[in-house]
């Protein structure tokens, strides 16, 4: 990360003892609901978002990342990192660090619907990743066309439907494994958002057939109440050409 203020090293990652703060209470304006005054209280106490304002992150979510990465050590300087779903861009800041991708060592390059500020070291593609030309750009950006690690923190936005939520969330995770697999080179790393209950299945069975090692990961930044999960995949065998 070339940000100063992003702090870094993965002595940083994780947030515990002497983060304590004062508790800030919201009361419930009239204008204001119950679940959004409940949010932005929790927003207002969050020692996580406190210190991603402090560090320069884009988001909470870059410290699941971190946190992660700080268990299991798959970024290093020099890879090429593809970040699924990477609005605001925290897990991009976070990789983009870790790979040096800012002296044109390492490399990241980032893809969202949603547009979001330019990061140094990222190159950002605004788009869909479910768009039928989105895994061609992806690879026609990275040096060779492969890539070390496969991220997808890929959430659509939920509608309450905790069926339709599941099938939602699955469904953008089994695409972000097949572009993996398409996409890694041998000894590849996917990590990516799945929910409780694990990954399914048919997912899992892929992820083992062409993977070393698959486990389920539940970092210390992801709420506790939150049915968030995440798989992560070492050890890509290869794909039918390598
Ligand atoms: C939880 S947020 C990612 C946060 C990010 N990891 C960070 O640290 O800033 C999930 C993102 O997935 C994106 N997303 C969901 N479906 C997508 C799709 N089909 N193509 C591209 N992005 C998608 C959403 O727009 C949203 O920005």
């Amino acid at each position: 990360m070339t940000n100063n203020k992003s702090g870094g090293g993965k002595g940083r990652q994780s947030l515990s003892g002497g983060q304590r703060q004062l508790h800030t209470a919201v009361k419930t304006a009239r204008k204001r609901s119950v679940s959004s005054a409940r949010w932005l209280e929790r927003q207002l106490n969050d020692p996580y978002v406190a210190a991603s304002k402090r560090e320069g992150l884009r988001s909470r979510a870059a410290y699941k990342l971190r946190e992660i990465d700080a268990r299991y050590n798959f970024l290093k300087p020099g890879q090429r990192v593809i970040d699924l779903g990477a609005a605001p861009g925290g897990w991009s800041q976070v990789a983009a660090e870790s790979v040096k991708s800012v002296g044109g060592k390492g490399q990241v390059v980032a893809i969202d619907y949603l547009s979001f500020e330019p990061i140094p070291g990222v190159d950002i593609i605004e788009m869909d990743f479910t768009d039928p030309n989105a895994e061609d750009l992806l690879k026609s950006r990275l040096r060779g066309g492969k890539a070390d690690v496969v991220l997808s923190d890929m959430a659509a936005p939920t509608v309450g439907h905790a069926k339709t939520d599941h099938l939602r969330i699955m469904g953008l995770a089994e695409a972000a494994a097949a572009f993996a697999a398409d996409v890694l080179e041998p000894g590849g790393v996917f990590l990516c958002k799945v929910f409780q209950g694990g990954t399914e299945r048919d997912l899992l069975d892929m992820l083992k057939r062409d993977f070393k090692v698959v486990r389920h990961v539940k970092p210390p930044a992801s709420r506790q109440e939150s049915s968030e999960l995440y798989v992560l995949a070492t050890g890509f065998r290869g794909s039918q050409g390598d």
